[in-house]
């Protein structure tokens, strides 16, 4: 579990990112902070491996604050996957994925199999291995990026916009990926997005937040579908959605037809 507890950033040039945040991760699930350019979602998502040090407050993972661990130990020991991809582009798609085992002191040859385990659980062929990330498509490199992370073999995944880039079919592609990394193994997943469609897709529950880094609501996507805490929420989740969900009895049912869940008592 991870939770933030009064969670405020100020950045050294006076920017208030983030004023005072408070919310838990349940083990297991998948919570999208979900929010406009702008709003603290990424220094949020860098507090949990200690990128970004809050002004105040503080993150904790299994009751533990993140303070008591080494940064390095920590950002090696969670994965975290950026838009840019972020590999290193002389180096084996491969290596790139073995990366954090070989940090972490395994061999060449065990890092190796460890990243060709994680390349096949991402769907990357094993013969993809040998080239560099130039040679991948856009779509390929982001599962590259998505194995580096598992391949650290920590239970939290933090992913930062991963998914901007590709184009909207890969990009669904990528979101049931995500969910099924969560199901079969295990993981905690923040998630952070602009796209109101994607966080509907992904979320067990969704931090909205508003510009300032505060607040508006948390919820499940149902929750925020059928009592938008405010004006903003509504406003927010209604103009940028194009599923234009709408709710039938207690079901919450999209443009077509199709229900993506009840609404909860
Ligand atoms: N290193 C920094 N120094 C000063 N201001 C920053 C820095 N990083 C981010 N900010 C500012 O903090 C606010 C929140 O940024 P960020 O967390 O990146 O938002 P988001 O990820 O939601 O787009 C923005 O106003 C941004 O300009
Ligand atoms: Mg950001």
């Amino acid at each position: 579990m991870i939770e933030f507890e009064g969670i405020s950033k100020r950045y050294s040039d006076g920017t208030l990112a983030v004023d005072d945040v408070s919310f838990t991760v349940e083990e297991q699930s998948i919570v999208v902070l979900l929010g406009s350019s702008g709003s603290g979602k990424s220094t949020l998502l860098g507090m949990v491996n200690r990128m970004i040090e809050p002004t105040r407050g503080r993150v904790l993972i299994d009751a533990h604050p993140v303070t008591d661990t080494d940064p390095v130990q920590l950002r090696r020991s969670i994965g975290y996957v950026l838009q840019s991809s972020g590999l290193l582009p002389h180096r084996s798609v491969i290596d790139n994925v073995a990366t954090v085992p070989r940090l972490k002191g395994e061999t060449r040859a065990a890092a190796r199999a460890k990243a060709l385990h994680f390349m096949e659980v991402v769907g990357l062929e094993a013969s993809l291995g040998n080239r560099f990330p130039a040679q991948l498509s856009g779509g390929q490199q982001q599962r590259v990026g998505v194995a580096r992370a598992l391949a650290g073999e920590s239970d939290i995944l933090l992913m930062d916009e991963p998914f901007g880039a590709v184009d909207p079919i890969v990009r669904l592609d990528l979101q049931r990926e995500v969910r099924r990394l969560r199901r079969d193994l295990a993981k905690t997943i923040i998630f952070v997005t602009h796209d109101i469609d994607e966080a509907f897709a992904l979320a067990d529950r969704i931090v909205v937040l508003r510009p300032g880094g505060r607040i508006a609501q948390i919820g499940t996507p149902t929750q925020l579908m059928s009592e938008p805490a405010d004006e903003f929420v509504s406003q927010f989740i209604g103009a940028g959605s194009s599923r234009r969900l709408r709710i039938e009895g207690s079901l919450v049912v999209d443009a077509t037809g199709r229900i993506l869940g009840a609404l909860e008592k």
